[in-house]
């Protein structure tokens, strides 16, 4: 086409932007995100305070659909100067709470790339290549995990999801086609998307067998056995146990050699829970931590967790990769031909979504870019963050460590004298709003043997010692305001 029919064209046809129109946006955007990153250090924490009322005024002007195109300028203000701040900074130094995600910026990089050339990497046929990049990518993980050769697995949108196929892929091996009668074994500790996950596939609230965890927050293994015996004598059908590498309470991670050992001889799949945990086995101290990890059957990883990428991937790998095909492949006249060839795969075949983009793009730049050596060291300096703060919390009057860190959470309570102890639970919550409210960093709770406690969690590649040592000021300070009604409190 001649250029100034092309030209004419683009004018025709807004949706098809001009190439000086695409440069002069990603300037614009460019900008905004470089001003963004740069500034997270000196960003707060969180900046909720208002956003419900926001939200229901956004919710109240009824926004339109709009008939028009707008100008780029004024809705990348409105994003960057309205709506992203009022959230919990969760790509921040200072976001401890829950699970911290993180945010590389080289997976940002990827995500542009991957829906700018927006392939299709549900079937080989389409994408060769980048299925191949992306299975590559799923190796590596399972190469860190101690899986074997065979494993197989797929990136999905998170943990939930990953643990969800890994639960139907148990499933389809232990039970068929018979659910009836199906038996689930975990821990007081699992984290809830593993019941959500039984409850999605089928299997009642009765059919999950919640054991009880030891004083480190481990599943009590005897109980397991115990359980399954009892259960298998009954006439029921035990068929799987989840246990967790690395809790969202407070990172316990469960004895999974014992588990394993179990589970083989009670005939269970064995899958794990290592959404927060998985990535730290390539640490040294990780990796002792989560011995056995390699022998379960089946096992969720959270990239979007501890490899710190952008929230959006998650991973299943499963030991014996063939079990993922059986539990997943459907076939359809109107698909492409299937590879045949095992060293090719199609994610359609092993994973429940067909239409998917160059997902594995946002693991496998950053990967290249920095190698596994700096995941392993910034996570080696979680670990050593987590130990710092569990010494300097130690340190602190009256303050109980509830359980310390196995990877990289604490959790911990203040237990002033002359609190009462009905009072204590009011009492951290306070002392947790008193932390926050300051905005340095973002802490949050959980309950731990019945009793409120405050976590922290550290995990963003972006915390370091000095947000660390800003939070336990800012913990010192809370105690400080609110210590002086108990008498003989000693903060
Ligand atoms: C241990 C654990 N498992 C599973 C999940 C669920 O993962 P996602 O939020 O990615 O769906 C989480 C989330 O925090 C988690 O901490």
């Amino acid at each position: 086409m001649p250029e100034n029919d092309d030209a004419l064209q683009r004018a025709d046809w807004p949706l098809e932007p001009s190439s000086g129109a695409m440069r002069e946006a990603i300037d614009l955007v460019a900008r905004r995100i470089i001003d963004h990153v740069d500034s997270l250090p000196e960003q707060p924490a969180w900046g909720t305070e208002d956003a419900a009322d926001v939200s229901r005024a956004v919710k109240q002007a009824r926004e339109r659909v709009p008939q028009h195109g707008a100008e780029l300028e004024p809705l990348l203000e409105y994003l960057f100067s309205e709506a992203i701040p009022r959230t919990y900074n969760t790509a921040g130094p200072g976001y401890m709470a829950y699970i911290p995600g993180g945010g590389l910026f080289d997976s940002c990089l990827a995500s542009w790339i991957a829906d700018a050339v927006n392939r299709y990497v549900g079937v080989f046929d389409a994408a060769p290549v980048l299925s191949q990049l992306e299975a590559n990518v799923v190796a590596w993980f399972a190469e860190i995990i101690g899986h074997p050769s065979k494993s197989h697995g797929f990136l999905t949108s998170g943990g939930s999801l990953a643990n969800l196929s890994g639960l139907v892929t148990a499933r389809r091996e232990k039970l068929g086609n018979d659910l009836l009668g199906g038996v689930i074994y975990t821990s007081d500790q699992i984290h809830h998307s593993v019941l959500k996950a039984a409850a999605i596939a089928g299997f009642a609230p009765e059919a999950v067998r919640v054991l009880p965890s030891d004083s480190d927050f481990r599943m009590d293994v005897d109980s397991l056995r115990a359980a399954a015996e009892a259960d298998r004598t009954a006439g029921l059908s035990p068929f799987l146990v989840v246990g967790s590498g690395g809790t969202t309470n407070s990172g316990a991670v469960d004895d999974l050699d014992a588990i394993a050992d179990a589970a083989a001889d009670l005939g269970l799949w064995f899958h794990v829970d290592a959404a927060y945990g998985g990535f730290f086995a390539m640490t040294e101290r990780g990796g002792r931590t989560l011995a056995g990890l390699g022998r379960a059957d089946s096992v969720v990883l959270d990239p979007h967790k501890s490899l710190f990428l952008p929230y959006g991937v998650g991973c299943l790998l499963v030991r014996d990769g063939e079990a993922l095909r059986r539990a997943h492949a459907i076939h359809a006249d109107y698909m492409p031909p299937m590879q045949d060839d095992a060293d090719l795969v199609d994610f359609c075949e092993i994973s429940p979504e067909l239409s998917r983009g160059f997902r594995g793009l946002k693991v496998w730049l950053p990967l290249k870019r920095h190698g596994l050596s700096a995941f392993r060291d910034s996570l080696d300096e979680k670990i050593d963050l987590a130990e710092a703060a569990e010494a300097a919390l130690r340190a602190m009057p009256d303050v109980e460590i509830v359980a310390g860190p196995q990877l990289s959470i604490v959790a911990w309570r203040w237990c002033p004298k002359g609190a009462a102890p009905d009072q204590l639970d009011e009492l951290n919550r306070r002392l947790l709003g008193e932390v926050n409210t300051r905005q340095r960093v973002y802490l949050t709770g959980t309950r731990l043997n019945g009793e409120f406690v405050i976590r922290i969690c550290v995990l963003s590649f972006r915390t370091h010692a000095d947000r660390l040592e800003a939070g336990l000021d800012d913990i010192r300070r809370g105690m400080e305001t609110l210590g002086a009604q108990f008498e003989g409190a000693s903060a």
